[in-house]
């Protein structure tokens, strides 16, 4: 593709989720990464100038803050979304909201990430869920970590005919790994103050129609979260057709503890073994050993790394609004592709084949 054609990035916050979304961007053949803004002038600017991503500072003050740091700046915010067809803005909770009006005033459209609300946008995005709803938008917002999961999974029972209504409970991760000498929780355990926590709204943002409620508690450590969930199906089914559900998402990979990833930290061992960037794991990776149907109850749990399962989901919405794809199913193909997502099925696939046995019992 000529550089003509393809949609040109810019990424707002170059923290945990914005280096990862430009990583992935620089990926894609039908997309140009213009450039990154932060406010800091610290060793992951210096990374990235290392990279040559073209640096720009979010205000003068941080261009000449960054400059005096030793860093080659291009130019300022407004430099980069002059430079931009689509900005992606990765700054912390509250600052997307506030840039909004600034990419408007532009005239550009804009992502904002799960931190801001979903009036920032009018519209939340899950790539298997709405795709189509973003083509063309002015804006959307790629919903948070958990929020995406539990999108993506419900979806997958919702499109097999057998979600009725879902219950969960979230263990999360207390903070990043790379903060984690700056906040985090240790020796206790956080209830979130409220039933429902706020993902189970959150998911209503992007499909209405979810009978869901969520709880959560904040656990001492820093890999990813961890959900348990109960679901009531439309009828009774069998292990064998709620594991087909879940299979027709490319973007749930079926796990299993006989496997040796009996836990978070094993599961993200074997992304790094992988070669993935950061070690990420994009999929929610659902454990089919544990899972159980009973009659038409179902329950289940699962893995989601919160750093990186809204990654795809940001190159989907890219594509979305920039409406040259109008296929969710090619945008969602190409965006595996080049992350590699499916690569875990492969491996397991090909053990099964070996003993010519099922991977499910
Ligand atoms: N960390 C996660 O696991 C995770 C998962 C899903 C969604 N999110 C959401 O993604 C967004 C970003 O979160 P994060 O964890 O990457 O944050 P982060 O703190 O790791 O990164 C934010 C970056 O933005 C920069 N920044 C701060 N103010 C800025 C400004 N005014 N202009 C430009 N850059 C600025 C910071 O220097 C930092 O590099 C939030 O909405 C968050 O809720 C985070």
């Amino acid at each position: 593709m000529d550089n003509q054609t393809k949609i040109r990035v810019a990424v707002n916050g170059y923290g945990v989720i914005g280096k990862r979304v430009a990583a992935a961007i620089a990926l894609q053949e039908d997309m140009t990464l213009v450039g990154i803004a932060d406010i800091g002038a610290d060793w992951r600017l210096r990374v990235a100038n290392r990279s040559n991503i073209p640096l720009f500072g979010a205000t003068t003050d941080h261009v000449q803050n960054m400059r005096r740091a030793g860093l080659a700046v291009a130019g300022n915010l407004d430099d980069l979304i002059e430079a931009a067809d689509i900005i992606v803005d990765c700054t912390p909770k509250g600052i997307g909201a506030k840039n909004s009006d600034t990419y408007r005033r532009l005239g550009r459209q804009f992502i904002v990430q799960g931190g801001e609300a979903h009036t920032v946008t009018g519209h939340s995005f899950v790539a298997e869920s709405n795709y189509g709803t973003a083509l063309c938008r002015p804006s959307t917002r790629v919903v948070s970590c958990n929020t995406t999961s539990i999108v993506r999974t419900l979806t997958a029972l919702k499109q097999a005919g057998l979600l009725l209504r879902a219950r969960g409970t979230l263990m999360r991760r207390a903070t990043d790994p790379w903060e984690s000498d700056k906040g985090g929780i240790m020796n206790t355990l956080v209830p979130e103050p409220e039933i429902p926590s706020h993902q189970g709204p959150d998911s209503q943002s992007v499909d209405p129609e979810l009978d869901l409620v969520t709880m959560a508690v904040k656990v001492p450590e820093t890999i990813g979260h961890l959900h348990y969930w109960s679901v009531k199906m439309t009828r009774m089914a069998s292990k064998d057709e709620v594991l087909q559900a879940f299979r027709a998402s490319s973007r749930i990979a079926t796990v299993r503890t006989v496997d040796g990833l009996g836990a978070l930290n094993s599961i993200k061992e074997m992304m790094a073994d992988l070669g993935r960037p950061h070690a990420n794991l994009y999929e929610v990776a659902l454990w089919t050993d544990m899972l159980r149907v009973q009659d038409d109850e179902l329950f289940y749990a699962y893995m989601v790394d919160n750093q990186a399962i809204v990654i795809p989901e940001t190159i989907d919405a890219i594509r979305a609004l920039g409406g040259k794809t109008a296929d969710a199913s090619v945008s969602i193909a190409k965006t595996n592709a080049s992350l590699g997502i499916g690569d875990i099925e492969a491996i397991f696939n090909n053990a099964a084949a070996m003993d010519g046995g099922s991977h499910d019992k």
